[in-house]
C-alpha cells in the first residue's frame, strides 16, 4: 500500500518536473495554448492601419454631422424655441432638484417647470409620439403597435389612477421606467420628458372632457350645426 503511494508520489514529481520544469528554453515556436480564451480575435486595434478599408486607416472617421454625447446639438433650420433660453433639446438629469427627479425631497412634486406653451405641448406631442406612442398608443390608451406583438398590459393612460398621479411621478417613470416598461432617462432629455408629461395630461385632459368642458361660445358653434 505504503510502496504503491510512493511510486504513485516518484511518477507524479517525473510528470511535474517533465512538463514544467524546462521552461528556461527559449523557443521561436508559438507557446502552446491549451484554453486560448479570446486572445485572438480577428478585430482592428487602436490607431492600427488596416488594410480592409480603401484608405488604409483602421480607425473610420466619425460620419459627418456627428455631435458627441453632451455637446449643443446644431440647429438646422429656426430654433424651434426662440422665447425660451431655458430650453434645452439636450441635457440630461444632474441634480437631485424637482426639474431633474420630479420629487420634492422624499415626495413626487407636481407641476410642469416649463413655460406650458403651445409650443411645448407642440413638442411634447412630436416626442410622444416618437418614444411613447408605439405602445401607448397616438390616444394613450394601451394599443400601439407593439401590442400587435405580443406586448401585453401596456397601462391605458387613461385610467383613474394615473390621471391622478402627480406630474413627477410620470417625469420619473418617463426617466427610470416602471416594471416591464424601460426607462428613458438616457434617451430623452430632461426638458422633453416634462414637455411629454404636459401632452400627457393634455391627452389625458381630452380622453374625460365633456360636453361641458367646452366653453360656451364654442359650444353653440357645435350645436348649431345641423345634427345628424
Ligand atoms: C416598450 C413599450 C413602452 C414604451 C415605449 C413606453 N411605455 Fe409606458 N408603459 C409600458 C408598459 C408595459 C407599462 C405598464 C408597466 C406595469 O406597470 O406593468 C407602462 C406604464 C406606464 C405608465 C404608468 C406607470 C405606473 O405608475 O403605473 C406611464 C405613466 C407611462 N407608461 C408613460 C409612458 C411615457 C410618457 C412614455 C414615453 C416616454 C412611455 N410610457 C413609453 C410600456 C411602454
Amino acid at each position: 500500500m505504503l510502496r504503491a503511494f510512493f511510486t504513485g508520489l516518484g511518477l507524479l514529481l517525473v510528470l511535474i518536473i517533465a512538463v514544467a520544469g524546462f521552461r528556461g528554453q527559449k523557443s521561436s515556436e508559438p507557446p502552446i495554448e491549451i484554453f486560448p480564451d479570446m486572445d485572438h480575435q480577428p478585430k482592428v486595434k487602436a490607431q492600427v492601419p488596416s488594410e480592409f478599408f480603401a484608405d488604409g486607416r483602421g480607425n473610420r472617421l466619425p460620419v459627418p454631422g456627428t455631435v458627441p454625447v453632451g455637446y449643443e446639438m446644431p440647429q438646422s433650420g429656426a430654433d424651434p424655441f426662440p422665447d425660451e433660453g431655458k430650453y434645452r433639446t439636450v441635457r440630461f438629469s444632474a441634480g437631485t432638484d424637482y426639474f431633474n427627479t420630479g420629487k420634492f425631497g422624499t415626495k413626487w412634486g407636481t407641476g410642469i417647470p416649463l413655460p406650458v406653451t403651445a409650443q411645448l405641448l407642440q413638442r411634447g406631442r412630436e416626442r410622444y409620439t416618437i418614444y411613447c406612442g408605439v405602445c401607448h398608443g397616438a390616444s394613450g390608451s394601451g394599443n400601439g403597435v407593439t401590442s400587435q406583438y405580443g406586448l401585453v398590459a401596456i397601462a391605458d393612460l387613461h385610467q383613474a389612477r394615473l390621471r391622478d398621479m402627480a406630474d413627477g411621478e410620470i417625469f420619473n417613470t418617463i426617466t427610470h421606467g416602471k416594471n416591464t416598461m424601460l426607462g428613458y432617462g438616457a434617451n430623452i432629455p430632461v426638458d422633453d420628458r416634462w414637455a411629454i408629461v404636459a401632452y400627457v395630461r393634455a391627452i389625458q385632459l381630452a380622453g374625460a372632457a365633456t360636453l361641458d368642458d367646452v366653453p360656451p361660445d364654442e359650444r353653440a358653434k357645435l350645436e348649431a350645426l345641423p345634427q345628424p
